[in-house]
């Protein structure tokens, strides 16, 4: 009723509230290579299509005179009751859409109380939204480093700044063939963008250092070593990836020049950011850092999930990180119903990648998915309107999944199901 209350009274809201329409503006909100980032997938983006058509094959099937005057959305998870079926899924880079990055939309999740994953690529660090999201529910996302001690290091400062669940998403260990980027010669984060997890880190900073002594000799190193700063580790991979050292004037990139760390940033940046060989063995370590419960995002064969649940996850995440790393996969609603049946009911499932209303989440939560991970759309609202774009885009999907519950003859989550839907 809020959204159709403010329409009424000719307030116009901050975002479109049509998705298309939404899109269409961040597009005009960026720069041609941001929106390239934040809307483009893999290859030719078959798997960003699967997506979305497998919601469209199914059909949700209403029911009527069922005395839906009030209804329910909260549902159960990790072990706290939700207003709402909804999370935020980690968006790295978020600086591209709006300076305020991981704050804006952190403030607009803890309006909403809605979870809110922080990214390992976050623009902002992780303390710094958590202080923006006071007591709201915040969870880390990790992708697992080469380096065991940043790893741990990350994990221990997500539970020190209240994060109430590791995420580890197992989809990225390589980065996607992501063609609009290729095309733009476009990769964020040599650039200095969305590596604050890392320039905020102790940790980091003493691997870079330890390179860069390694790499100028003692001697040289001692001589020359500045303090590793966030502005400078930023500017050396600004300075590494544009070449245009002349255009950047301010003092920490003055410094970086004259100092043997930006190669070493750089170079230990990419050395540590990923772990192509990491290999279920590796999940154990988690356990040794924290006790938090670990979800695993990216999982979406049923093998995976039974092998996941051996191992003591706390949850799942369907999701193909919305069709950004393989070209031509499998759709995330069609690979739920085999998750969620060999999971049977003993971890929550979420499903995220190619939802963009309240009537998807209402299909993904039928098919089994215990919550919903919004992606794209909010990076769009923050990319129009910041914090409230993100506030809104988020409070449609909300009033939209109330409605169609409603229309569909359903009060609460719960008495969503199979029979919710047309068989297929
Ligand atoms: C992502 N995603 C992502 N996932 C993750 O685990 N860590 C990250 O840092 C990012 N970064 C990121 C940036 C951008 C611009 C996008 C669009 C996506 C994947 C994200 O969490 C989620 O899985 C997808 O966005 C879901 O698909 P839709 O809803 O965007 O289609």
């Amino acid at each position: 009723s809020e959204v159709y209350r403010a329409g009424l009274s000719g307030i116009r809201p901050a975002v479109p509230v049509d998705v298309h329409a939404l899109e269409r503006a961040a597009r005009k909100a960026v720069s041609a290579e941001a929106f390239a980032y934040l809307a483009g997938g893999a290859g030719a983006e078959a798997t960003m299509a699967a997506n979305r058509a497998a919601f469209a094959r199914r059909q949700i099937w209403p029911r009527v005179l069922r005395d839906v005057s009030t209804r329910d959305l909260s549902i159960e998870l990790l072990g706290r009751r939700r207003a709402t079926p909804f999370i935020l899924s980690p968006i790295g880079v978020a600086e591209l859409a709006h300076p305020e990055a991981d704050v804006a939309v952190g403030r607009a999740a803890a309006a909403l109380d809605v979870p809110y994953v922080l990214s390992n690529q976050a623009s902002r660090p992780m303390e710094e939204v958590a202080a923006a999201m006071g007591s709201r529910s915040r969870w880390f996302q990790l992708y697992w480093s080469a380096s065991d001690e940043l790893n741990e290091s990350f994990v221990r400062r997500a539970e020190a700044a209240g994060c109430e669940a590791i995420v580890v998403t197992l989809d990225t260990h390589l980065l996607g063939w992501r063609t609009r980027d290729l095309d733009a010669a476009f990769l964020p984060f040599t650039r200095g963008q969305g590596i604050a997890q890392y320039t905020s880190d102790p940790v980091f900073a003493g691997l870079v250092r330890e390179r860069a002594a390694r790499s100028a000799g003692a001697g040289a190193a001692s001589a020359a070593r500045p303090k590793v700063t966030p502005t400078l580790l930023a500017s050396a991979f600004a300075i590494a990836r544009s070449g245009a050292h002349t255009r950047l004037v301010d003092g920490g990139v003055r410094e970086a020049l004259r100092s043997p760390l930006p190669r070493a940033a750089v170079e230990t940046f990419l050395d540590v950011f990923s772990d192509p060989a990491l290999t279920w063995k590796s999940l154990a370590k988690l356990r040794e850092w924290t006790s938090l419960p670990v979800l695993l995002k990216g999982v979406m064969h049923p093998d995976d999930a039974a092998r996941a649940l051996d191992h003591g996850v706390g949850g799942l995440v369907v999701s193909n990180h919305g069709g950004r790393q393989i070209d031509g996969s499998v759709a995330t609603l069609d690979a739920l119903p085999g998750v969620v049946e060999r999971v049977a009911g003993r971890v929550p499932v979420i499903l995220d990648s190619g939802v963009r209303g309240g009537a998807d989440a209402f299909i993904a939560l039928a098919l089994g998915a215990t919550a919903v991970g919004i992606g794209r759309p909010y990076a769009y609202g923050l990319a129009v309107a910041g914090a409230d774009g993100v506030r809104e885009v988020v409070r449609n999907h909300i009033a939209e999944l109330d409605l169609t519950m409603g229309l569909a003859g359903h009060r609460s989550v719960s008495e969503i199901g199979p029979d919710s839907l047309r068989a297929a």
